[in-house]
C-alpha cells in the first residue's frame, strides 16, 4: 500500500512541473491546453452533471496527497492534489468542490495508473455551488477505486477564509507576510479542490513547497525536507489519520516557538512571531495541562497516533525497494505526536481546532504579564480549553452535517468549563457558566430563535449556525443533562460515544444512546454499578424512578427552539407548576401570544429546594401543568436549584415578594448561584411583561448586603443595562438620577476597591467592573484617580504598567482629552501586546469628540493602523457610546457592501455588527429606520437570521421604554427623595 501511494505519487510528482493555471471559473469552461499536449475533450455538448448543493454520496476520497507551493512575494500559490476515490456507482463524472480556483489539468487513473483517457479531461465548473465536475470519457466502474489528479492555483486570499495572507510589522518598522487557512466551514475548497463536506472523511498526505526563511507547519509532524531545486524546500508532513477537510490546515511563516511535551509524550509547542515569542509561555502551560486533562477525562490518548510504528515502516521500506528523489527517508526521522498552537496576527474569529494545528487570534493566546489582565488570562485558557476539547469532540468524532454543529460546538463550549475548572481551579470558571446560560436565554426567548438542530445548506446558513444557540444553549442544555444524569454518568456516556464514533461521524441520536447506555453487557452482567441499554431507561437518574425515554426528553431541547417559563403558585401543600414558552417581545394579552404558544412542550427535569431542608428535589415534569407535593411548613421554594436546569421561573401570587424578603432577611439561605439566578429571571421577566420593573429594582436591593461578585455584577449590569440605554435617549431627569442612585447606592463596594492586581480572580474581576462604571458615571474620586495614573502614565512615555485590571478605566477617562487621546493611539500603534492594544482601544472608542471615534471607525476601514479583524469591535464600541451610536450605525449602512466583502454574509462579524449596532436602538423611529435599512438590503437581509434577530431586539427595547420608563422615573424618584 505504501508502495502504491509513492509510485502514484512520482508519478504525479514529474508532471507538476510549475505550469501556470489559466482556466477561468466560468460554468462549462474547457480547461487549459498546455503546448505539446493532447487536445482536450471538447466541453461545449456537455452540462454542469449535478445539481444539489451537497455531493453525491457515491464517489468516495480516501487519500489526497496534496502539494502546496505559495509565494509569499507575489502572494498567489499553486498546488496539485492526487485523491484516492472510491467509486461506488458507475458514472463518467467526478464532482467535488472547488472555489476560486484556477484547475489547470484534470486526469484520472485507474489502481494500475492507467491514464482513463490520452486526452486533457474537461472540467466543469459551477461556481454557485463552488463545484466542479470532471469528465471521463471511459465509465469509472463501481466497485473500483482511481486517483483523480488536479493541478491548480489562485491569489492567497485578501479575507479571512481559505489560504489567505496576513501580514505583521517588526518593532524596526518592517512588514512580515506569512500564510494561513482557515476552512472551517465551507473553505477548503478555496486552497485545493476536495471533497468539502464533514462526513468525506479521508486521510491527507501534505507537502508545502517553501523558501528556507520560512518554515512551514501543518496537521501532521515533518517526515523529511528536502531541496527542490536552489532556494526551495519542500516539508513532508506524516499522513493524517481520518478526518474532514475543514480540519486541515497550513502556515507558512517565519515564527518562533516553545515546546514542551506532555505526560503521556505528546510534543506541545507554542508558535507567535518572533517579537512576541517571550508571550507564549502561559499557553504553553495550559495546553500541557489541558492535554493530560483531556487524556484522562475522556480515556482516550490524544488522538493523533504515535508515530513510533511509522518509523519501523520506513525501516522495512528502505530494506525492500529502492527509493529515489525525492522519497529519501531517513531513518532517523521518527516523530511522536505534536500539538502545535499558533497565534496568527490576521484572524477573524477567536481560534480554530485544525487537528494537530490549532490556531488562534493573537488575544486568544498569548499572554503578557505586564499587559494582561485577569479576564485575558482567563479568556487565553478557556479558549485553549475549548480548542484542545475539539480534538476529540469535532475532530475525532465529527457531527455528520452542519445542521448538528451544536455537537462541536455546544460540546467544546461546555468542556471549557470541566476543563478549566479541573485545571485551573484558581479561576473559579465555574462563576461563568450562569452568563453562558443567560446569553442563551436571552437570544432563545425571541421569536427568532431556532432550534439547536436545524436546516443549514448552503454556505451562509451553514456559517450561521454557528451561534448562541450552537454555543451556548447547546453547552447550557449538556449541563442540564449533566446534573440529571450525574458527572459520572454524562462522562462514562461521552467516552463511550466519542470511543464507538471515532475516525467517524455521528448524529444527536447517536449521543443520546451512548449516553443511556453507559457500560457494556458484560459489565452490566458481572454485576457492575453501571447501566445496561435495557436498564438505562429506568435509571431515571435520581428523578423518581419514571420510566424515562432520554431521546424523547432531549429531542424537545434540541429539535425544538425556545426556552420553556415555569409558572409555580403555591397551593396549600401543593406547589402547582405550569410550562408556556417564554417570550420577551410578546405578552399573553397580545394577540399572537396564543398563536406562538401552540405545539411547545418540554420534557424538564425540574429542580427546587425548600427552607425545611438542605436536599434538592427533582421532578421530570413532562406536561403542560403538573403539582408537586411540598408540604404545608415550607415558607419558601426556590425553583432551578443553581440553574441547572435550562428554564425560567416565575413565582404567582406573591411568589416574588417571598424571594425579595428572603434576600434581605436572610440572603445567603441561597446560594451565589441562585441569587444571580433570581436577579436573572426576576429582569427576564420584566422584559417580558410578566413582573412589573420596581418589582425586579426591589428585589436587587438587598445587594448592598451581598458580598459575592457574580450576583453584584449581575445586579449592577442590569442597572448598567438601563443606563446605557437611557443615555441614547434625551431622557436627562432619568439618567442623572439612575446615575446618582447607583453610585450612591453602591457606593460601599466603590469604595471598597484598590486600584491594584491584588486579591482573588473574584475581586479583581468586581474591580475591573465596579471601577470602570464608577467613571463612567462621573464619579468624582473615580476620575481623580484615574486621572492621577494617567498623568503617570503619560509622564512616563507609556512605558510604566498599569494595574492590568484598572487599566482600562484609567485610559477611557485618559482618552478624554486630546492630548491623551493622541497619546494613547500612538501607544496602540507601537505596542507588541495585543492586551495591551485593545485595552487602548477600547479607550480609545470612549472619547465624547464624535471626529475621533469617526477616524477610528475609518481606521478600522482602512485596516493598517487598525487591523480588519477589529473592525468589528471598533464598530460595536462606538455604538456603546453615546455620541457614537448614530455614528456606528451610518457608518454600517455607508459601508455594508464593503463590509459583507470583508467578512462574508452569515459570519460572526457581519451577526455582531448588525445586532450590536441595532441592539442600542429603542424608539418606533429607529425600529422602522432598521427596517428600512433591511428592505434595502432585501436580497441579503432575507439570508440573515441576524436581520430577524436585531428587528425582535430593538422591537423588544421599544416596548421596554414604553413599558418602564415611567416606572423607572417614579421609582428612582422615590428611592432618591
Ligand atoms: N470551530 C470554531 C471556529 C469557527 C468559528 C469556525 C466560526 C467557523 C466559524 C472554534 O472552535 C471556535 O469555536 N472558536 C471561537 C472561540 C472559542 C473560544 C469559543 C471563536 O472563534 O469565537
Ligand atoms: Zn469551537
Amino acid at each position: 500500500m505504501v508502495l502504491v501511494r509513492l509510485l502514484v505519487l512520482s508519478l504525479f510528482h514529474m508532471s507538476l512541473g510549475g505550469s501556470q493555471p489559466t482556466q477561468s471559473s466560468q460554468q462549462a469552461s474547457s480547461p487549459p491546453h498546455p503546448a505539446g499536449q493532447q487536445s482536450p475533450l471538447g466541453t461545449s455538448n456537455l452540462s454542469f452533471p449535478w445539481s444539489r448543493l451537497r455531493l453525491p454520496r457515491y464517489i468516495i476520497p480516501l487519500h489526497y496527497h496534496l502539494l502546496l507551493h505559495p509565494n509569499l512575494t507575489t502572494l498567489s500559490f499553486t498546488g496539485s492534489v492526487q485523491i484516492q476515490i472510491d467509486v461506488q456507482n458507475n458514472t463518467n463524472w467526478v464532482v467535488l468542490h472547488s472555489k476560486g480556483l484556477q484547475i489547470s489539468k484534470a486526469a484520472i487513473v485507474d489502481q494500475n495508473f492507467a491514464h482513463l483517457s490520452d486526452q486533457v479531461l474537461p472540467v466543469l465548473h459551477n461556481p454557485s455551488h463552488e463545484q466542479i465536475g470532471i469528465f471521463s470519457p471511459r465509465v469509472l466502474s463501481s466497485g473500483q477505486k482511481y486517483f483523480l489528479y488536479l493541478e491548480f492555483g489562485a491569489e492567497l486570499s485578501e479575507g479571512f477564509y481559505g489560504f489567505y495572507k496576513s501580514t505583521y510589522r517588526t518593532s524596526t518598522g518592517e512588514t512580515r507576510t506569512l500564510a494561513s487557512t482557515h476552512f472551517e466551514p465551507t473553505s477548503a475548497r478555496m486552497a485545493f479542490p476536495c471533497f468539502d463536506e464533514p462526513s468525506f472523511k479521508a486521510n491527507f498526505s501534505i507537502r508545502i513547497r517553501r523558501s528556507p526563511e520560512y518554515i512551514s507547519l501543518s496537521n501532521m509532524p515533518v517526515v523529511e525536507t528536502f531541496e527542490v531545486n536552489a532556494g526551495v524546500l519542500e516539508d513532508q508532513f506524516d499522513a493524517s489519520v481520518k478526518m474532514s477537510t475543514y480540519l486541515v490546515a497550513f502556515v507558512i511563516c517565519d515564527f518562533k516557538y516553545v515546546t514542551a511535551t506532555t505526560s503521556s509524550g505528546v510534543q506541545v509547542s507554542i508558535y507567535a512571531s518572533p517579537e512576541k515569542w517571550p508571550q507564549t509561555h502561559y499557553a504553553l502551560e495550559v495546553a500541557v495541562k489541558m492535554l493530560d486533562f483531556y487524556e484522562e477525562y475522556f480515556n482516550i490518548h490524544y488522538p493523533l497516533p504515535k508515530q513510533g510504528t511509522l518509523c519501523l515502516v520506513f525501516l522495512l521500506l528502505l530494506c525492500q525497494i529502492p527509493l529515489f528523489p525525492p522519497f529519501t527517508f531517513s531513518p532517523l526521522t521518527c516523530v511522536f505526536p505534536l500539538s502545535d498552537l499558533i497565534a496568527i496576527p490576521d484572524f477573524e474569529s477567536g481560534a480554530m481546532e485544525n487537528w494537530g494545528l490549532t490556531t488562534y487570534r493573537e488575544t486568544s493566546l498569548l499572554f503578557d504579564p505586564l499587559t494582561s489582565s485577569i479576564s485575558d488570562k482567563l479568556w487565553v485558557t478557556m479558549v485553549i480549553g475549548h480548542e484542545l476539547a475539539h480534538q476529540w469532540f469535532g475532530n475525532l468524532v465529527t457531527m455528520e452535517w452542519w445542521n448538528d454543529i451544536w455537537l462541536n460546538e455546544g460540546f467544546a463550549r461546555y468542556m471549557e468549563y470541566i476543563s478549566v475548572e479541573a485545571t485551573y481551579p484558581d479561576l473559579k470558571v465555574e462563576e461563568y457558566l450562569l452568563q453562558t446560560c443567560f446569553s442563551a436565554v436571552g437570544h432563545d426567548s425571541l421569536n427568532s430563535s431556532r432550534p439547536i438542530s436545524s436546516p443549514a445548506e448552503n454556505p451562509t446558513q451553514i456559517k450561521q449556525m454557528f451561534d448562541t444557540v450552537s454555543y451556548d444553549k447547546g453547552a447550557c442544555v449538556l449541563h442540564m443533562l449533566r446534573h440529571f444524569l450525574t458527572d459520572d454518568v454524562f462522562q462514562r456516556g461521552i467516552v463511550r460515544y466519542l470511543r464507538k464514533y471515532s475516525y467517524r461521524n455521528a448524529h444527536n441520536q447517536d449521543l443520546w444512546d451512548s449516553l443511556a447506555n453507559t457500560c457494556s453487557e458484560e459489565d452490566f452482567m458481572s454485576g457492575k454499578h453501571c447501566y445496561s441499554s435495557s436498564q438505562a431507561s429506568k435509571n431515571a437518574y435520581l428523578f423518581a424512578g419514571e420510566h424515562m425515554d432520554l431521546t424523547a426528553m432531549m429531542n424537545t431541547w434540541i429539535l425544538q427552539k425556545g426556552i420553556p417559563l415555569v409558572t409555580v403558585t403555591r397551593k396549600g401543600p401543593h406547589l402547582l407548576l405550569r410550562q408556556d414558552r417564554f417570550l420577551r417581545t410578546v405578552l399573553p394579552s397580545d394577540r399572537l401570544w396564543s398563536t406562538l404558544q401552540q405545539g411547545f412542550l418540554w420534557h424538564i427535569p425540574l429542580t427546587y429546594k425548600t427552607d425545611a431542608s438542605s436536599t434538592i428535589h427533582r421532578h421530570l415534569m413532562t406536561t403542560p401543568t403538573d403539582s408537586i407535593h411540598i408540604g404545608e411548613e415550607v415558607s419558601w421554594v426556590k425553583v432551578n436549584t443553581d440553574m441547572t436546569g435550562y428554564y425560567v421561573v416565575h413565582y404567582e401570587d406573591g411568589g416574588w415578594d417571598e424571594m425579595t424578603k428572603l434576600l434581605r432577611e436572610n440572603h445567603t439561605a441561597l446560594s451565589y448561584k441562585d441569587r444571580t439566578h433570581l436577579i436573572h429571571n426576576a429582569f427576564q421577566l420584566v422584559t417580558a411583561g410578566h413582573l412589573s420593573l420596581d418589582k425586579g429594582l426591589d428585589l436587587i436591593g438587598y445587594l448592598q448586603l451581598e458580598t459575592h461578585t457574580v450576583p453584584l455584577l449581575e445586579g449592577i449590569g442590569y442597572l448598567e443595562t438601563f443606563y446605557r440605554m437611557t443615555e441614547k435617549r434625551n431622557e436627562f431627569d432619568v439618567i442623572s438620577n439612575l446615575g446618582m442612585y447607583i453610585l450612591r447606592f453602591f457606593r460601599a463596594v466603590i469604595d471598597r476597591q484598590t486600584w491594584s492586581d491584588r486579591g482573588s480572580v473574584s475581586e479583581r474581576r468586581l474591580r475591573s467592573e465596579v471601577l470602570s462604571l464608577a467613571c463612567h458615571l462621573k464619579d468624582p474620586p473615580c476620575l481623580e484617580r484615574a486621572r492621577e495614573s494617567f498623568k503617570d502614565w503619560l509622564q512616563s512615555n507609556g512605558t510604566l504598567n498599569l494595574p492590568t485590571d484598572v487599566a482600562v478605566t484609567v485610559f477611557s477617562v485618559g482618552a478624554q482629552d486630546d492630548h491623551g487621546w493622541v497619546s494613547l493611539l500612538h501607544t496602540y500603534n507601537m505596542s507588541l501586546s495585543e492586551a495591551q492594544k485593545s485595552k487602548i482601544l477600547f479607550a480609545l472608542t470612549c472619547s465624547r469628540d464624535t471626529n475621533k471615534l469617526h477616524r477610528l471607525l475609518e481606521l478600522g476601514l482602512e485596516g493598517k493602523v487598525i487591523r480588519s479583524q477589529d473592525l468589528s469591535s471598533v464598530i460595536l464600541m462606538v455604538a456603546r457610546n453615546p455620541r457614537g451610536y448614530r455614528l456606528a450605525w451610518n457608518f454600517v449602512k455607508k459601508n455594508w457592501d464593503t463590509l459583507v466583502q470583508k467578512f462574508q454574509l452569515g459570519s460572526f462579524c457581519i451577526r455582531n455588527i448588525l445586532i450590536g449596532t441595532t441592539g442600542q436602538f429603542s424608539s418606533p423611529e429607529e425600529l422602522t429606520e432598521v427596517q428600512h435599512f433591511f428592505e434595502s438590503i432585501k436580497e441579503q437581509a432575507s439570508q440573515l437570521r441576524a436581520a430577524q434577530v436585531a428587528l425582535d431586539n430593538v422591537q423588544k427595547n421599544v416596548r421596554w421604554f414604553q413599558r418602564n420608563l415611567e416606572t423607572l422615573r417614579n421609582w428612582l424618584n422615590k428611592q432618591l427623595q
